[in-house]
């Protein structure tokens, strides 16, 4: 069951939810079932446009142990990616295909040479169509593109996150609106989400 700390706004009358001007929605997964069922129908969300060829940035922020790699898991499954799917800390980028579609894993907590980004062809990668999950986007910040999406994860003991979704593009905020109108998450911070997940 999914759980918000903040009560949901009527749809209608003077108190009615507001549209997604802000673009940030804030939600509570109370466990990992949760983070997968919220994977899940973020698929479903991005799959035609990943079918259509589109490319897709999604940006992944949070300490170490947040769950960033276990919601890419979900993701990526969810996606139909079968087999192990093992974290890229090492390699950088994991590359994913299923269904005919191309998806890349980065991870760049080790990334520190700005080079790399342009021997290892991330530039061509980032233009390419596909699903671009980034994990510590901010050790390669100026290289990477504008987010679609980007979500912030922070641990409230060991099996609550909570999680700020903040869309950078027309597409992603028309995929928040979606995932708002599944009834995910408040429009507005709660008070308890101002500073650890600031988007
Ligand atoms: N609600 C939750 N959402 C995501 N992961 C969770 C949740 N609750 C517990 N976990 C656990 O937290 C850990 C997150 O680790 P990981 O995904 O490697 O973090 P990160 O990639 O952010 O460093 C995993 O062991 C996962 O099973
Ligand atoms: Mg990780």
């Amino acid at each position: 069951m999914h759980v918000t700390t903040v009560a949901r706004a009527p749809q209608t009358g003077p108190d009615a939810r507001p549209a997604v001007e802000d673009s940030t929605v804030w939600i509570s997964w109370p466990n990992e079932a949760e983070c997968e069922r919220f994977a899940r129908q973020l698929a479903g969300l991005l799959r035609p446009a990943l079918a259509a060829g589109d490319s897709i940035v999604i940006e992944l922020r949070g300490t170490l142990g947040a769950g960033k790699t276990t919601f890419t898991r979900h993701l990526l499954r969810a996606l139909g990616v079968q087999g192990r799917i093992k974290s890229p800390s090492y390699a950088v980028v994991e590359p994913h295909e299923a269904e005919g579609l191309s998806m890349w894993h980065f991870d760049f907590y080790r990334f520190n040479d700005p080079q790399e980004w342009e021997d290892a062809g991330f530039r061509d990668l980032f233009a390419s169509p596909g699903l671009k999950l980034v994990e510590w986007p901010d050790h390669a910040a100026g290289l990477l593109p504008p987010a679609d999406l980007a979500l912030h994860l922070a641990p409230q003991g060991e099996h609550e996150r909570h999680v700020s979704a903040r869309a950078g593009t027309a597409q992603g905020r028309d995929c928040l609106t979606r995932l708002h109108d599944a009834g995910w998450g408040p429009m507005q911070a709660p008070a308890h989400a101002s500073a650890e997940v600031a988007p």
